[in-house]
């Protein structure tokens, strides 16, 4: 693929020191005024000033240029990256979410056989191609609001086979759009019916599932659902400690409505990453600080969910990295939205705008193991940014509830356009 040149952008980046930002680091970003950035082969050549950036080119190396384009000083930023989602399912669980809202609890109805188990029923029986469309689609929407590349976790099958299916699908959607799919098998979402009442049991079919994806390099990551009345942390860390076995990096649903140890768990683990953690301990924090455990916080969970948000700010003083996602699924968070996220970051959490943008992009790539790929603007990195209607990344704030992304550009590839 040839070169192409973006010039009069106004370009905001994370910078990569090379490991994940936290504490005073979490906002260090570079800007230009009037930027541009250059790309070959879908891979970033030069970025910064646009004068020094042509000068560097010359004349002659402009004449090479197959696209040149003016991004008529709009802010230019990476593509999101949304660390973590659920987002291959059936249909989203609207009825439920409305008796939430009339006082209904999420575990009770878990426990009931409802919540995630009902998404389970529908999951295994649906077809792979059904599934996949029904994924599909959601995956073309994250995309037209600027996800670039995404986490996909099965937990809607809860068999080997169902669970098989569903990271099948995950594979097909990274082969099929040109978003970068990261998979992680969630086996242990919550205990599948019928191993009702004998939860080790079903412990011992997490295993079994886990490296079977593994096996199959389906998956590149393992999940647990760590909370009081689904998984312990004794089954967790033999679920995790398991898939570290077989190849597979460990994250986990961590203290996300109460508080079992599940942060110190992450860090105990050497998990690449603690999710929700709404209710975590300042100990907690301390202990992924000390292990440079990546935080990756939920708000569109917390505001779907009527709870308090995670205590973004303390993270960040911890020294905690701190990344953020939609938790894209049909219960809890019914919204594949980065730009919401980054909204609710900033006007609810206390989020300065550097910070979530780091946490929207750089972390979020780190705590998929990307970040050589993706997350940056930075040379020798994927060509993955956003082109925003506005001038600086606040206008993603203060667009909260709608989506500032005008264009999303992958590999050097333009792969959506908000019209016109
Ligand atoms: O991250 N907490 C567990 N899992 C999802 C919700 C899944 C569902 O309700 O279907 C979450 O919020
Ligand atoms: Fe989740």
């Amino acid at each position: 693929m040839p070169a192409s040149l973006f010039r009069n952008a106004r370009i905001v980046t994370p910078v990569d020191t090379g490991r994940p930002s936290a504490g005073p680091v979490q906002g260090r970003i570079t800007a230009w005024e009037k930027g541009a950035l250059l790309c070959r082969d879908g891979r970033i050549v030069t970025v910064g000033d646009e004068s020094a950036v042509l000068g560097a080119l010359g004349a002659e190396g402009r004449r090479g240029i197959a696209e040149e384009r003016d991004c008529g000083g709009r802010c230019m930023i990476p593509g999101f990256v949304d660390a973590h989602t659920h987002l291959c399912f059936l249909a989203p669980r609207e009825r439920e979410f409305a008796a939430r809202l009339e006082g209904a609890d999420y575990l009770q109805i878990l426990a009931a056989g409802g919540g995630i188990l009902s998404s389970v029923e529908s999951v295994r029986k649906a077809s792979e191609e059904e599934l996949f469309r029904a994924t599909l689609d959601r995956a073309r929407s994250a995309l037209r609001q600027g996800t670039t590349t995404i986490e996909i976790k099965s937990g809607y099958g809860l068999s080997l086979e169902a669970e098989l299916k569903q990271l099948r699908v995950i594979q097909r959607v990274g082969r099929e759009t040109p978003l970068r799919v990261v998979p992680t098998v969630l086996a242990a979402h919550a205990v599948a019916p019928e191993f009702r009442g004998r939860p080790d049991e079903y412990v011992d079919l997490v295993v079994e599932i886990t490296r079977a994806a593994a096996g199959e390099r389906l998956a590149r990551f393992c999940d647990v659902f760590c909370e009081k009345g689904v998984f312990s942390p004794e089954q967790a860390r033999r679920i995790l400690q398991a898939a570290s076995g077989a190849g597979l990096g460990a994250r986990m649903h961590a203290d996300e409505l109460s508080d079992s140890g599940g942060a110190a768990l992450a860090a105990a683990l050497g998990a690449i990453s603690a999710d929700h953690l709404l209710a975590a301990s300042d100990a907690g924090f301390i202990a992924m600080a000390r292990a440079g455990v990546i935080g990756v916080l939920l708000p569109i969970t917390a505001f779907s969910m009527r709870k308090g948000f995670a205590r973004a700010r303390a993270m960040v003083e911890y020294g905690v990295p701190v990344a953020l996602a939609t938790d894209c699924n049909p219960g809890s968070s019914f919204v594949e939205s980065m730009p919401f996220a980054f909204g609710l970051a900033v006007l609810q959490m206390g989020l300065r705008i550097p910070e979530a943008l780091t946490a929207c992009t750089l972390n979020g790539a780190y705590a998929l193991g990307m970040a050589t790929e993706t997350g940056s603007l930075t040379p020798g990195k994927s060509a993955d940014f956003l082109l925003l209607e506005g001038e600086t990344p606040a206008i993603l704030a203060f667009r909260t509830g709608m989506s500032a992304v005008a264009e999303a550009w992958a590999q050097g590839r333009l792969v959506s356009r908000e019209a016109p």
